[in-house]
């Protein structure tokens, strides 16, 4: 029976062939051990000298790391694996031997194992995020499947740009400019007056200079939109919406996030609803604690989200920020003009702002005037001013950064693994 290692439960007692990847390997003059690696999973193949051919032992000796083959053997259950079986080897055939693979279980240094992305994929770690990744992914469809809204597809080439203009990466569109997208945000707005709920899922650029282990120049971001929503309601589906992802991978990602020795205690927590602060309270808070670099008007950094985070083991929403260092598009605060209705939701344990969310003006003449002082072209965001011209509603939404979740959940210091293969100031390869 042909199966792969994920399924090898169904067959105990039986004889199966899995084609795999040998991962490691020991063995002694009796007796060799073949950890076996199929994309699916991990299992140990144990090939005893005395119960197979000699060629058979021989193979298993001598095979290298990373060479493909087809193994048979028993399935049996074994308590020691954390997979919870092993395979009575009872042949092996090399389908392509490895010569030389680079990266040996020995320790690595980073920026090698960057410049071999490609194969650093396949070891157990990176497999495990990788799974963690999809979880997500899948759990996000899920959750808004079932909550109503519609999966809609905003495009990557733009002529607009939502979260300002100095970090776009431009491009011709044949003789015109054009730029690839930050944020699908104001096609989402447009798509929500005509679908209701709506939830994207994409690739978006920023061309920051940042060189942090929370930033991506490609990442993909997730951003929900809702019509008849205000910024109150919008809070609820955040914190609903992040403790349905924790809750997925805590169900679905048991072994990976074993073998990540993530500290599950913490992300057992991760319930709605979640604390929230002003900005305003935010900065008392920073001062109190020593922090003389930063003033009301002032941008948060990392140091400061930490601190703030280490207050609290949820992921905690800072609302009301200040106009002037954010977006045009969103609402002011009804009582005051100094602050808008928007929160960034820092996750906890260092791992930065995971949210970025606001209600968002519908009023034309108000937005039109944010427009003009944010001097952007009213050419190129004509047809965003007009969806305030017809029916406009009260609408919020938010945008999730996929990388900077999957860091956290799985305990990953560095955002750059949280993706396939990373665009990076310094990295556009492999
Ligand atoms: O806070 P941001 O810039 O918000 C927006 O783009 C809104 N237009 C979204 C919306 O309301 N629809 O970005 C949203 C999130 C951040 O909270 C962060 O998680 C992630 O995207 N993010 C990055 N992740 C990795 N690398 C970068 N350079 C990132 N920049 C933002
Ligand atoms: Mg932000």
């Amino acid at each position: 029976m042909k199966t792969t290692i994920s399924e090898v439960h169904k067959y105990v007692g039986e004889q199966v062939t899995i084609g795999a990847w040998i991962a490691n390997k020991r063995s002694s003059g009796k007796i060799a051990f073949l950890q076996l690696r199929d994309g699916s999973g991990f299992i140990q193949g144990v090939v005893v000298k005395a119960e197979v051919e000699e060629s058979v032992f021989q193979t298993a000796k001598t095979v290298t790391q990373e060479s493909s083959v087809y193994v048979t053997g028993i399935v049996r259950e074994d308590e020691r694996s954390p997979f919870g079986y092993e395979l009575g080897v009872t042949g092996v055939e090399v389908i392509h031997e490895a010569v030389d693979y680079p990266i040996t279980p020995k320790n690595h240094g980073t920026e090698f194992l960057m410049d071999n992305r490609h194969l650093w994929l396949r070891s157990k770690k990176q497999h495990a995020i990788m799974k963690i990744r999809n979880e997500v992914i899948r759990a996000t469809y899920e959750y808004f499947n079932d909550n109503g809204f519609s999966k809609v597809d905003p495009p990557i080439l733009t002529g607009s740009a939502p979260e300002g203009t100095s970090e776009l990466f431009a491009t011709k569109y044949f003789d015109e400019d054009a730029y690839l997208s930050q944020s699908g945000q104001l096609y989402m707005e447009a798509a929500a007056m005509a679908l209701g709920k709506v939830f994207s899922f994409g690739p978006t650029f920023r061309a920051e200079k940042s060189k942090t282990r929370r930033h991506l120049i490609e990442f993909w971001m997730i951003e929900p939109e809702m019509a008849f929503y205000n910024h109150e309601d919008s809070l609820v589906v955040q914190e609903e919406y992040v403790s349905y992802i924790v809750q997925s991978v805590l169900k679905n990602c048991k072994l990976e996030l074993g073998v990540l020795d993530r500290d599950t205690s913490k992300l057992e927590k991760i319930k709605a609803p979640f604390p929230r602060i002003s900005y305003d309270d935010a900065i008392k808070f920073l001062n109190e604690k020593g922090f003389d670099d930063i003033q009301w008007g002032d941008d948060f950094g990392a140091p400061h989200e930490t601190a703030i985070a280490e207050s609290y083991d949820m992921p905690v929403f800072i609302i009301n920020y200040p106009v002037g260092i954010k977006p045009f598009y969103m609402q002011p605060h009804p009582e005051r003009d100094d602050v808008v209705l928007c929160a960034d939701l820092i996750a906890p344990e260092g791992y930065g702002e995971i949210i970025g969310g606001s209600e968002r003006i519908h009023d034309y003449d108000l937005l039109k005037q944010r427009i003009e002082e944010h001097n952007l072209d009213l050419d190129a965001y004509g047809w965003y001013l007009e969806l305030s011209r017809y029916g406009s509603v009260p609408h919020s939404g938010f945008g999730l950064g996929l990388e900077r979740t999957v860091a956290w959940i799985s305990g990953t210091e560095h955002v750059r693994e949280a993706i396939p293969f990373p665009r990076l100031l310094n990295r556009l390869y492999p």
